[in-house]
């Protein structure tokens, strides 16, 4: 039984003062037995992981830490970069990669997700890796295909045994920051295809991996989307900049 996953990706978001109240105002909302029923996660900024470690470190809370990127390098002549060893020390569990925002603005492509991929796993770091379609692709037929080389080039020569422990975010990129949320059956039916990509190659695994989805994911959309049987939880932009609507979220069942 796949555990149901919620992470808060700030972005670009929040000072490490806000980190603090943020963190904080969350632990409020939460009850013990919500950590037991769905795994949490923020992501802020480089720039709060370690505050977020000494708030979540302070009151033992069951946050998980997630890092929005990484380098592939152990260490070296990489300024502004940050390593998976960097990130493992700040206690950091989860890392993003390959988001459509790092994909457009900063030039990563296929390759560079896949050194990302295979940098984050052997620092035992789980990487959650982001792939979905521009809507000029999907308009043009092409949403599946450009899934499947987004897929196949993250996983390349990535050991059986550990395709498992890697999170996908299914986030069609149309529908990020847009308000204009997939609607849940064609989220569904996206991710089921991701589901049997990996299930072609590696059976065991497909049924273990999460697969999230992510887009304009609100408290007013999550339970439509989490009833479908493949959609193993989100990847919550704008919503989860406010605690409360991030617990609303991960309460998807309330
Ligand atoms: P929004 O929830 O703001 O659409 O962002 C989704 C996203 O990109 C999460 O990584």
């Amino acid at each position: 039984m796949r555990k149901p996953f919620m992470v808060a990706n700030w972005k670009m978001h929040g000072t490490h003062f806000d980190t603090m109240q943020w963190i904080q105002a969350l632990s409020y909302q939460m009850e013990p037995s919500d950590y037991d029923r769905v795994d949490v996660g923020v992501a802020p900024p480089f720039t709060s992981l370690r505050t977020a470690q000494i708030v979540i470190g302070a009151d033992d809370l069951p946050i998980h830490l997630v890092a929005q990127n990484l380098h592939w390098a152990d260490k070296g002549a990489y300024t502004g970069e940050v390593s998976a060893a960097m990130l493992s020390k700040l206690s950091v569990s989860y890392v993003i990669v390959g988001h459509s925002e790092r994909r457009q603005m900063f030039g990563e492509d296929d390759r560079t997700v896949n050194r990302k991929v295979r940098a984050a796993l052997a620092a035992d770091l789980l990487p959650i890796v982001a792939i979905g379609e521009q809507l000029e692709e999907r308009d043009a037929g092409q949403a599946e295909e450009v899934i499947n080389r987004q897929l196949s080039g993250a996983l390349a020569r990535i050991p059986a045994e550990q395709v498992g422990r890697i999170v996908i975010a299914y986030e069609p990129v149309w529908a990020i920051g847009t308000g204009r949320t997939a609607e849940p059956a064609e989220a569904q039916k996206m991710i089921r295809h991701i589901r049997s990509r990996i299930r072609s190659r590696h059976p065991e695994a497909a049924e273990e991996v999460r697969i999230l989805y992510g887009g304009s994911m609100n408290p007013g959309n999550v339970a439509a989307l989490m009833a479908k049987p493949d959609i193993d939880g989100g990847l919550i932009g704008g919503a989860s900049l406010d605690p409360h609507s991030l617990a609303g979220c991960v309460k998807y069942w309330t």
